[in-house]
């Protein structure tokens, strides 16, 4: 017999979410399977509530009002098969570097640059996740998702999804609406290696690597953010707070007039996408603590909780970053994450 979903109440959120704020939600709903997520639809109907994967890109400001729904769905297969490409069905519970190691594991290429991202395969399309020259929307075949008003099944293509630089459909007009059950993913059965993005090839060469396979780009991904990022497990973080901003051509020869040093990289329609983390840095930022709110000594893109810092701990010392680099380069930052 299956069992009954799992519901718990008025409890702490702390190690449901990667900054550790310490938050309470009334009512937190534990979805295993597609079974759970129709009963939890039918049963307590969506009241705008929140829906948390392995919550590595939130940042708690206030309690959650409605039910929290942890996913929890798991399975892998393949769907569509030839002596080149596979299609996998992967549901949205699985934790993505599970997924990464796994498909290299099976000879599956593609998501070697996509590496040690926490969090679920359920929440890549949200923003695109992406990394090392490398996004999701670049292996996506498409998604399957419930709208969460009605219980309908809809299937999303990957034009559907509308994918952009940390962005979708689901974090734009649908947002809030759908929950997504399960990604397809196009992988490779031919290893096409992507090397050229930041260090990678260099730490290839430290690593005294001759015939690069799919799986050293893995590890030199690993390597590389290891060094620069902190471990949620020892520091709260979230990533990169903010998105790098993009300006026009002529804005940004206006600024590297003034600032030389500044870091940019262009984008395919002739903008200049800018690195927030520089910006931050010009200011000042990095290394910076107010309280247990900080501004991380190695990336100074990343906002960190020392302890016991509240959403709006982190917020406050967000908000003043935003207005020191908007006084100072005449430039927005805009939070990549998701703020509740
Ligand atoms: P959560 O934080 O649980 O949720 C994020 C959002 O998606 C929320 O709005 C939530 O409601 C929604 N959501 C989650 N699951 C579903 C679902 N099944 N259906 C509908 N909505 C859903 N991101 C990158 O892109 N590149 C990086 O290199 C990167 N590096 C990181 C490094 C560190 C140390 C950390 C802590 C984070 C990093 N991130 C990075 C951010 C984060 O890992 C990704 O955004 C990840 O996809 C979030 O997954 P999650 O399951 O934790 O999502
Ligand atoms: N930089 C500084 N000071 C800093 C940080 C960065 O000057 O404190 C400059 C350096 O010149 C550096 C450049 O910024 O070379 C870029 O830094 P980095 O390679 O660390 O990448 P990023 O632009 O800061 C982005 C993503 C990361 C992703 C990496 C690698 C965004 C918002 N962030 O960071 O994604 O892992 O590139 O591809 O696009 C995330 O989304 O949470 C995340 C971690």
């Amino acid at each position: 017999m299956r069992q009954m979903l799992k519901v718990e109440r008025n409890i702490s959120l702390k190690h449901f979410n990667t900054f550790g704020i310490d938050i309470v939600a009334p009512t937190l709903l534990y979805l295993q399977d597609e079974n759970d997520l129709h009963q939890a639809i039918t049963d307590l109907e969506w009241q705008g509530g929140l829906i948390l994967g392995g919550g590595s890109n939130i940042l708690f400001r206030q309690a959650p009002k409605n039910s929290v729904w942890l996913n929890r769905l798991k399975g892998r297969e393949v769907i569509e098969e030839n002596d080149n490409a596979v299609i996998i069905k992967v549901k949205s519970g699985e934790n993505w570097h599970e997924l990464v190691m796994w498909s290299l594991e099976q000879g599956y290429f593609g998501l070697e640059n996509l590496a040690l991202i926490p969090g679920t395969v359920g929440a890549a399309p949200i923003q695109n996740i992406g990394a090392y020259g490398c996004e999701l929307r670049d292996f996506c075949h498409g998604v399957e998702a419930i709208e969460l008003r009605t219980g309908l099944s809809k299937w999303f293509s990957a034009k559907d999804c509308q994918f952009g630089y940390r962005s979708s459909v689901f974090k734009g007009a649908a947002k809030g609406e759908y929950f997504i059950v399960a990604v397809h993913l196009r992988l490779s059965k031919v290893p096409l290696l992507n090397t050229t993005y930041g260090a990678i090839e260099q730490r290839l060469v430290e690593k005294q690597v001759s015939s690069t396979t799919p799986l050293d780009v893995a590890h030199a991904v690993i390597d590389i953010r290891k060094s620069k990022l902190p471990d949620p497990a020892e520091l709260g973080n979230a990533g990169s707070f903010f998105k790098n901003p993009s300006v026009s051509l002529s804005q940004y020869n206006t600024l590297k007039e003034t600032f030389p040093n500044l870091v940019a990289y262009s984008n395919p329609d002739g903008t200049r996408k800018l690195a927030a983390g520089w910006l931050i840095e010009a200011c000042g930022w990095k290394g910076i603590r107010h309280g247990d709110a900080g501004c991380f000594e190695k990336q100074a893109l990343v906002l960190v909780n020392y302890g016991q810092a509240g959403g709006d701990e982190i917020w406050g010392l967000a908000s003043r970053i935003i207005s020191s680099v908007y006084h100072k380069f005449g430039i927005q930052l805009d939070p990549e994450v998701n703020i509740v």
